[in-house]
């Protein structure tokens, strides 16, 4: 069958929700994907910074095998070895006490917020949350509450309630926006869907320090930036500082659905036997796949390899003196090139020959391709992107 049949198939039967672009994707190897048509393209959006050791690695489709045939899932209410070694896993590389199992982002962000808003209540505080302008923190109702965005809440009020927003990297609004009510903050440490815009390290030491001395919770949310996409296993770690919850979710899996929260000892001892709880989270193949990832990350030292394809990407992208381009910003293979101009038509132009991107922002060029990527592959995306800009 042909892209478009699929297309029909979905136009008629999906949910209606998606801008999708017009082709059906088929199997992957590598940074490689191809359509049910047979055509190639080089993948530098990794399902959205999520296929971090890129399509079928054999390490994780192995251990995937092996897992399926011994346990896919059982109840929390039973222990299994993935979930142990993975818990411990994650606890050891985040320096944090405790770990819980999601499986999304917008999950990891809702248990962030009820771990927050029960230990800020254990000590009599309330149960509001800040987050900041341009932040994207999911799309259930809670998230969407704190992400802010009113186009993104239109249409679903009544929103929850106790959802604050202030200017990114404003420290004095911050400082101001802060009440007995007030339980976290939650900031990404560089905002994936708001542009790629990174914190301003001053700010994130003044907000540490204000949390410390009310003390009120910081989350970082590393849905986006965290599992090495940044160069770091997490960003935060070119902070210098540490929140007291960090959520994680797209690249730990490796595309298997799955995600963590994270949290210190002092707020982690809030939560009660009963407070929380998932059917589906941590089950023996997502956290399986989980430690498969990470083992990838390490053997094939794949942090470095993020700091210097994605250095070499933007030093390629500056010296090209592209037409319309305003800005290379991000770290690591998180890289977003903003134009003076929108970005989806360039997208489009450059899906036609062969390159998978995605525009975010309006003007922003979004590559978070898998950590993994050759080099080759790069140099296809710079050649496709020339040419498309040359085309629009
Ligand atoms: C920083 C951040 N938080 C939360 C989410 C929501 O994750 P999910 O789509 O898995 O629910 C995303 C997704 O893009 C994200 O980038």
């Amino acid at each position: 069958m042909t892209n478009n049949k699929y297309i029909e198939i979905d136009k008629k039967n999906y949910l209606q929700t998606f801008g999708r672009y017009p082709i059906t994707l088929d199997y992957g190897k590598g940074s490689r994907v191809w359509d049910v048509e047979g055509k190639e393209y080089v993948d530098a959006l990794a399902g959205i910074a999520v296929n971090a050791v890129g399509h079928n690695h054999p390490v994780l489709v192995k251990q995937l095998q092996e897992q399926v045939t011994k346990l896919m899932h059982i109840s929390n209410f039973y222990l299994s070895k993935p979930q142990a070694e993975l818990s411990k896993k994650l606890v050891d590389l985040s320096g944090l006490d405790r770990v819980f199992f999601s499986n999304s982002g917008a999950e990891s962000v809702e248990g962030a917020i009820k771990i927050a808003r029960k230990y800020a209540h254990s000590i009599g505080r309330g149960g509001e949350i800040i987050s900041f302008t341009g932040s994207f923190h999911g799309r259930t109702m809670a998230t969407i509450a704190a992400t802010g965005n009113k186009q993104m809440q239109e249409g679903f009020e009544p929103i929850p309630a106790g959802f604050k927003q202030v200017p990114f990297n404003d420290i004095k609004a911050a400082k101001s926006a802060v009440s007995k009510e007030t339980a976290a903050f939650i900031i990404e440490p560089i905002q994936g869907e708001g542009g790629i815009n990174s914190i301003d390290i001053e700010f994130i030491k003044e907000l540490r320090n204000l949390c410390d001395e009310h003390n009120i919770v910081l989350i970082f949310d590393e849905i986006q930036t965290g599992i090495g996409r940044t160069g770091k296993m997490f960003a935060h770690e070119y902070l210098g500082i540490k929140p007291d919850i960090m959520t994680l979710a797209k690249a730990l899996g490796g595309g298997v659905p799955i995600g963590a929260i994270l949290s210190n000892e002092k707020v982690s001892s809030a939560i009660n036997f009963g407070d929380h709880g998932t059917t589906f989270g941590g089950n023996p193949l997502a956290c399986s796949a989980a430690l498969a990832v990470l083992k990838i990350i390490e053997s094939e030292n794949l942090l470095e390899q993020a700091k210097e394809k994605g250095q070499w990407l933007k030093n390629r992208i500056n010296e090209l003196n592209l037409p319309g381009l305003k800005e290379i910003r991000g770290k690591g293979l998180m890289i977003g090139v903003e134009f003076d101009f929108e970005t989806k038509p360039l997208v489009e132009k450059m899906l036609e020959k062969g390159v998978l991107a995605n525009a975010t922002a309006g003007s922003v060029l979004r590559i978070v391709p898998a950590l993994n990527i050759t080099t080759d592959d790069l140099e296809k995306v710079i050649d496709v992107l020339i040419e498309s800009l040359k085309e629009l």
